[in-house]
């Protein structure tokens, strides 16, 4: 699983291994640098400079010191913008990839997914996964490459001392083989409860009139506060990890030392060894503990990296739509033919919704559907948009199962306007261009008269440039709705849908956008959902569904003729 992970992060840095050798470079230079100082002054200023009173070599050693500085700068610069460049390149890579998934992902994932938590796992995940990646990409390797360095000097100046100290840095590997675990699972929790922090503020801040309305404000705050509290609690239990991981990993190195100086020592006194040999022995083995240091620090960012990037991984590998229910074939201008063929449905295995639902609709025709809440009918529709799959029976369009048609070239058929308006927080313009981003200016306000909402945009301040609000909370919910109307009336597909489409409009507009509407059904299939009777007026086919079943079937005089639903309702609405 780890390995894995770090494969998979792996595969998103080679896009960019072209800077990884600018990366190393420079560091390395930075490095070297450092050193050159120390030895100007020492060997230089002080053995040739000083020692041999020469003056001679002071403008070099004053140019050298300064060049030194100057390079040293130029290459930790270079260094800082590459690492920049390649590290945010492949975070934006992944965050990218990352949100083009999510968007694939079917609708019936959003239905149990918070939102909050898909914009942690985009925003903050990914940021965790920056720190681990610039550990890894330089300090791991940098590292690496001086340890085995060192490591091969020291068996040089004494290869049975050598030997001993290989114990300490295997029992210093299995430490952070150990920690690693525990850091990524650590590290994991932190995460998650950030994610439900993320979820519980998008949801109360969206929701804030009812938090207000029904003075909640002290009780959101609690829950904030307990989940805040998660996240103090596990991230002080991941700082105690660290130190106890970095005084476990300080013990083991001052052990080799102390046993190197146990062992030595003896040996310098029998005439051995010299004692310049053990000096310069123990200043290699503290050379060594250097980048041993770092490496295990870097371990611990990088582990604390893949708790992160086990959250996004596990977002990557949910299955999208596309290889889960739709199919290769693209249609370009459907008649609107559709066939429901003895279909049956349910959100839940124990509870069907549709139940052997058959329906024909033919090209052009306009059919309305009703029925008691909770009876399906919006089921149908997220049914045809191809949000769900039938778990028995079959839908065609045009004589084509749906299952085989291209996703986006289905969903070009319809227009559909859903029983929960939703609007972006942008203009009203572009909150109707959404149905068809290249429209004209003219198209727009056609569509606009069409639902009845044209002579209202223009008392808008900007018109249609003014902005709607979050979610369009500066509009009416009968504006919200009419605007979604024309949303819906530009696309100009097919088949068109209504939802409760007017159910917020009053009825003297109502009777005004049923006029357009009769002019737009001309010639596309229209499935118009409603309670009120006022509104199915046009449609030349009614259903009753009933217990995710069609109940009564007729046009509006044969249904008042039966002893059905119909004819309750008609009389109920009636009386009113
Ligand atoms: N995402 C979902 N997950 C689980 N169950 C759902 C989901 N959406 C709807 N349901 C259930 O499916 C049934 C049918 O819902 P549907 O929305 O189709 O009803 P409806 O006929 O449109 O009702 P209304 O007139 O109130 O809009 C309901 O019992 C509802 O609780
Ligand atoms: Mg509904």
């Amino acid at each position: 699983m780890n390995r894995n992970q770090s494969l998979r992060l792996l595969i998103y840095v080679r896009h960019h291994w072209h800077l990884l050798p600018f990366v190393m470079v420079s560091m390395i230079a930075a490095t070297l640098l450092d050193l050159a100082a120390p030895w100007i002054t020492g060997v230089i200023l002080i053995d040739r400079v000083i020692i041999a009173r020469d003056a001679s070599l002071l403008p070099w050693v004053a140019f050298g010191l300064l060049g030194a500085v100057i390079l040293r700068q130029v290459f930790e610069f270079a260094h800082r913008y590459f690492l920049a460049l390649l590290t945010q390149r492949t975070i934006h890579h992944l965050r990218c990839d990352l949100y083009q998934h999510i968007e694939g992902l079917p609708v019936s994932f959003f239905a149990g997914t918070p939102v909050g938590d898909m914009v942690s796992r985009q925003v903050s995940d990914a940021d965790a996964i920056e720190e681990g990646l610039k550990a890894f990409v330089t300090e791991a390797g940098v590292h690496l490459v001086m340890v085995f360095g060192v490591l091969g000097l020291l068996f040089a100046l004494n290869v049975q001392l050598t030997l001993v100290i290989l114990p300490f840095l295997l029992i210093l590997a299995v430490v952070m083989h150990i920690f690693r675990r525990v850091v990524k699972g650590f590290s994991r929790q932190v995460r998650d409860s950030m994610g439900r922090l993320a979820t519980l503020a998008t949801e109360t801040l969206s929701g804030i009139t009812i938090v207000k309305a029904f003075a909640m404000e002290r009780a959101e705050l609690r829950r904030f506060s307990g989940t805040s509290q998660e996240i103090l609690t596990s991230s002080v239990r991941l700082a105690r990890l660290e130190g106890y991981y970095h005084v476990s990993v300080e013990m083991i190195l001052i052990g080799s030392v102390v046993l190197v100086i146990w062992m030595a020592a003896p040996r310098v006194l029998a005439e051995q060894m010299t004692v310049g040999a053990l000096v310069a022995y123990l200043g290699y083995l503290a050379r060594v503990q250097e980048p041993l240091k770092g490496l295990s620090k870097a371990n611990f960012r990088i582990q604390k990296a893949m708790g992160a990037a086990q959250r996004i991984f596990a977002v990557l590998d949910v299955a999208t739509e596309d290889s889960k229910f739709t199919g290769t074939v693209v249609l370009q201008k459907s008649r609107g033919h559709l066939q429901f063929e003895a279909v049956s449905f349910g959100y839940r295995d124990d509870e069907p919704v549709l139940s052997d639902f058959s329906l024909e609709i033919h090209p052009g025709e306009a059919v309305a559907l009703m029925g008691p809440s909770g009876a399906g009918k919006s089921t149908i529709v997220n049914l045809l948009l191809r949000f769900y799959a039938p778990t028995m029976g079959r839908i065609l369009l045009d004589g084509l199962p749906l299952n085989g048609l291209d996703g986006r070239s289905l969903r070009q058929q319809i227009a559909v306007v859903n029983q929960d308006t939703f609007l972006f927080s942008t203009t009203v313009g572009e909150n109707i261009l959404y149905g068809k981003p290249a429209a004209r200016q003219e198209e727009v306000e056609q569509a606009a008269r069409a639902a009845n909402i044209h002579d209202f945009i223009a008392t808008l301040p900007q018109g249609y440039d003014t902005t709607v609000g979050q979610r369009g909370v500066a509009l009416s919910g009968g504006q919200r709705q009419r605007i979604a109307l024309a949303r819906a009336f530009l696309k100009d597909a097919p088949i068109l849908i209504l939802d409760e489409a007017t159910a917020s409009v009053d009825s003297e507009a109502e009777a005004l956008i049923q006029d357009a509407l009769a002019n737009l059904m001309g010639g596309r299939t229209t499935l118009i959902i409603a309670h009120r009777l006022s509104t199915i007026h046009h449609a030349g086919r009614i259903i009753i569904l009933e217990d995710g079943r069609i109940a009564e079937e007729g046009s509006h005089q044969e249904l008042l003729d039966g002893r059905g639903l119909y004819k309750r309702l008609y009389d109920l609405q009636a009386l009113a």
